[in-house]
């Protein structure tokens, strides 16, 4: 088994058992029974045993891990997909959690002095929502592959592997998924765009600059109210990021005020898994005109007119009229 469906496996039960999202009584009493004693009369593990093990084998335990109990699997999860950024000397510590969403669950970290940022946000990947992944049609319609240096894979064998869901298949999926949103998002920042500086990635975890500050991580656009003077600019500025990443033949795909945060009077927009190539994607139109119409929508409430259909046609007509 290759070690991609190796953690797949292994941390799937993670996802059953564990939701951040509920208070610690809550998740106290959804914690799961333990199972039989496999261990043939050995005794236990103690607490002491396995916060020294760290769990995976190494003897680093972030302090977000070490404050939960050694048998949550939350626990066992983050020390294992950040400890790659550890070993390579670009976080030293992971100290709360952000968010957990449907899809990832986001976490605060330390930043070593030579990433050159305080603080790093590592988005960590739940395993279901990368099998789930394969079934997502639209999105995937007309998508290249790409391999782990995001050059293209011609092979046959790679398309028959991916349709018939080989373990094969799905190991370059996955592969393909993560390295897809880690690249197209050092592209964006590269050329520009409001988007948090990628740091790294491996295996399910993507490491990227992290919007917030000591106290706090910024909110997102849907948990905050503008204020009329600042509203129009802010949107003129989303908008700017739509084009620019139109031009770099990308459409975001899931944009909306639940993925643009909001930090000291800057919008940052996140969350690109579902980016589609606009050469390529059918589909490209539809999401273009559905994003800018969440954008055109959370900015009305403040104030701001715009035509979605107006605004998308403005950037879709020129884009089409243009060279490839
Ligand atoms: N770089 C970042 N800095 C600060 N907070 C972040 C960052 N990236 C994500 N978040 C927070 O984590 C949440 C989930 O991240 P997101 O990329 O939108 O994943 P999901 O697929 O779960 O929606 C976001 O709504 C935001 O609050
Ligand atoms: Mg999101």
């Amino acid at each position: 088994m290759d070690e991609i469906e190796k953690q797949l496996t292994e941390f799937e039960e993670y996802e059953e058992q564990f939701n951040p999202l509920q208070t610690s009584r809550a998740a106290r009493r959804q914690r799961p029974r333990k199972k039989k004693d496999k261990r043939n009369g050995r005794p236990a593990p103690t607490l002491t045993d396995i916060h020294q093990m760290g769990d995976s084998g190494s003897s680093w335990v972030p302090s977000y891990a070490a404050a939960l109990d050694p048998l949550h699997h939350e626990r066992r999860w983050v020390i294992d997909s950040v400890a790659p950024f550890y070993r390579d000397n670009l976080i030293s510590d992971v100290t709360r959690l952000v968010k957990g969403g449907k899809e990832a669950n986001v976490y605060v970290c330390t930043a070593n002095t030579a990433v050159g940022l305080d603080f790093a946000a590592a988005k960590l990947y739940r395993p279901r929502m990368l099998r789930h992944l394969k079934n997502d049609a639209i999105y995937k319609a007309g998508r290249q592959l790409r391999d782990e240096t995001g050059k293209q894979i011609k092979g046959r064998r790679v398309k028959l592997a991916l349709r018939k869901k080989t373990n094969f298949g799905k190991q370059v999926d996955i592969m393909w998924w993560i390295n897809n949103e880690y690249s197209v998002q050092k592209k964006l920042h590269d050329a520009g765009a409001d988007v948090p500086e990628p740091i790294a990635h491996a295996g399910n975890a993507i490491l990227m600059e992290f919007i917030g500050g000591r106290y706090g991580p910024a909110p997102t656009l849907n948990e905050i109210n503008l204020e009329p003077d600042e509203a129009g600019a802010l949107f003129r500025r989303v908008m700017d990021n739509v084009a620019l990443m139109l031009d770099l033949h990308h459409v975001h795909g899931d944009l909306s005020a639940y993925n643009i945060l909001y930090w000291e009077g800057a919008i940052t927009l996140i969350d690109f898994p579902q980016m589609v190539d606009a050469r390529h994607n059918p589909h490209a139109f539809e999401l273009l005109k559905r994003d800018i119409t969440r954008v055109c929508d959370y900015f009305g409430r403040f104030g701001v007119t715009a035509d979605p259909v107006d605004l998308t046609l403005d950037l879709w007509r020129p884009y089409m009229g243009r060279d490839w």
